[in-house]
């Protein structure tokens, strides 16, 4: 039986930005032969606060903040299984992401299971053979060009000829147990300068994938959201191709200082949800 520590308003923490801007920074996603990850970019844990979405009296909204704690329970009892990932919970994630975005159709492309792994260095969780660890560096998982990439690829195969304005949200939720370790932190897109956001390539044996990471700006406001249950799920939004709408919310998984020592190490899954609007 773990307690949850009460919950506070706001939490002192570190997050790893991004330190310069130039060159591009590259991340290889697999070890080379020596064991370790490479990366070109530079980066610094700064110290930010982080505060507690519940302790709000408006609550946010993926329209106005880019990011919104949805009550939302799940038949799903476990993980574990990738066909009933894809054939039941995609369903169930499809359905919310459209209702919550008044969106005429929702297409899951991807998911993934996460679990921390103490000692591994991960920024963007590790993926060497076991299941990925959390992500601990800032960053945006599409740029407007890998956003794009997408729409043209589920287009494609979808046989969809046109489309007005699309979206790509992220939903993610514990598979478990309440997030009590290493909660995800957002960050209110209205206090993203659009100089934040840097175009970082992530390279896997079979693809590159480009990301945004963020450069550190004290006008950020970081926000999460206290012990989140299995019945709820944070949406945030990853691209929109309306100019009036948030665009990129930078996350990241943080180390809250009031974790119970012995707290299992985090589980949780995330779906990420294309949407098309008529
Ligand atoms: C994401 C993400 C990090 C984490 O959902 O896009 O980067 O640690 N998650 O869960
Ligand atoms: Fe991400």
């Amino acid at each position: 039986m773990h307690l949850t520590p009460a919950s506070i308003d706001s939490v002192s923490a570190t997050l790893e930005y991004l330190h310069r801007a130039v060159p591009k920074p590259v991340t290889h996603m697999l070890a080379g032969a020596d064991g370790l990850l490479r990366e070109t970019g530079c980066y610094a844990p700064m110290a930010v606060t982080i505060r507690d979405g519940r302790a709000r009296a408006d609550a946010a909204t993926l329209d106005r903040e880019g990011y919104q704690l949805c009550n939302a329970p799940s038949a799903m009892r476990s993980f574990e299984a990738r066909e009933e990932i894809q054939g039941v919970y995609y369903r169930e994630m499809e359905e919310l992401a459209r209702s919550v975005c008044g969106a005429s159709r929702a297409i899951v492309f991807d998911h993934l299971v996460r679990r921390r792994t103490s000692g591994v260095n991960s920024p963007f969780g590790a993926r060497d053979g076991h299941r990925p660890s959390t992500a601990t560096r800032v960053h945006c998982d599409f740029t407007a060009t890998s956003a794009r990439r997408r729409l043209v690829l589920e287009m494609e195969t979808r046989g969809i000829e046109r489309v007005r304005r699309f979206a790509i949200v992220n939903l993610w939720r514990t598979t478990r147990m309440p997030i009590l370790d290493a909660p995800l932190a957002v960050c209110d897109t209205r206090t993203v300068d659009p100089a934040d956001l840097v175009a970082a390539d992530i390279v896997y044996p079979n693809r590159t994938g480009e990301v945004f990471e963020v450069l550190y700006n004290p006008a950020h406001a970081w926000t999460y959201f206290h012990g989140m249950q299995f019945d709820e799920v944070l949406l945030f939004k990853q691209y929109d191709s309306a100019i009036d709408m948030p665009c990129h919310t930078p996350h990241a998984a943080f180390t809250h200082p009031a974790t119970p020592t012995d707290t299992p190490p985090r589980e949780s899954i995330e779906i990420r949800c294309l949407l098309i609007f008529d």
